[in-house]
């Protein structure tokens, strides 16, 4: 057996009986259809909210298929995540033009205010940080998506108040 199926950490949502009982619904319900991989990694991120390295594993044993083309699937979609997400996501582009527009000083910005690396979550749940591709609004760069909603032309001096908005909506 692989791995990362002997060291399943007791977080993680196949060391629970009834989140296991979800994996595997998802992985016996889909296992049939063309694209199993990705309609089975979709139910997973949609069902439990994150795919860890240990699920990746125990997904690929049960299709059959290389864990590395899971674990690529996973890595590659920014709509796939390893760990919990918080209640609000605030995803940076990172595109060219975004990257050339102020990126790299909005993503400074946000981590001095919460105090979390890019790809964390603040301990009280409520925000995480990420980067993301291209959202095809390079006109309007650097351009911040803000759980659904895209925000453009984000100054470092605005993020304060888009986080205070953020933190102040709470759940
Ligand atoms: S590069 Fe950021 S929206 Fe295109």
């Amino acid at each position: 057996m692989i791995n990362q199926l002997q060291k399943i950490s007791e977080n993680d949502p196949l060391a629970d009986a009834e989140q296991k009982q979800m994996i595997d619904g998802i992985l016996d319900e889909n296992r049939a259809l063309p694209g199993a991989t990705m309609v089975v990694l979709n139910e997973l991120q949609n069902k439990i909210g994150f795919i860890t390295e240990s699920m990746q594993a125990y997904v690929a044993d049960s299709l059959d298929v290389p864990v590395a083309s899971i674990h690529g699937v996973v890595t590659f979609y920014s709509f796939f995540t390893t760990k919990p997400r918080g209640r609000h996501t605030i995803k940076f582009c990172n595109g060219t033009a975004c990257y050339v527009g102020g990126t790299p000083q909005l993503i400074e910005k946000a981590k001095q205010a919460l105090k979390i690396d890019v790809g964390d979550t603040t301990p009280d749940g409520q925000v995480t940080l990420e980067i993301c591709r291209c959202v095809g609004a390079c006109s309007q760069a650097p351009v911040v998506v803000v759980d659904e909603e895209v925000q453009g032309r984000v100054k470092p001096n605005k993020f304060p108040q888009i986080l205070r908005k953020v933190q102040d909506q709470g759940n």
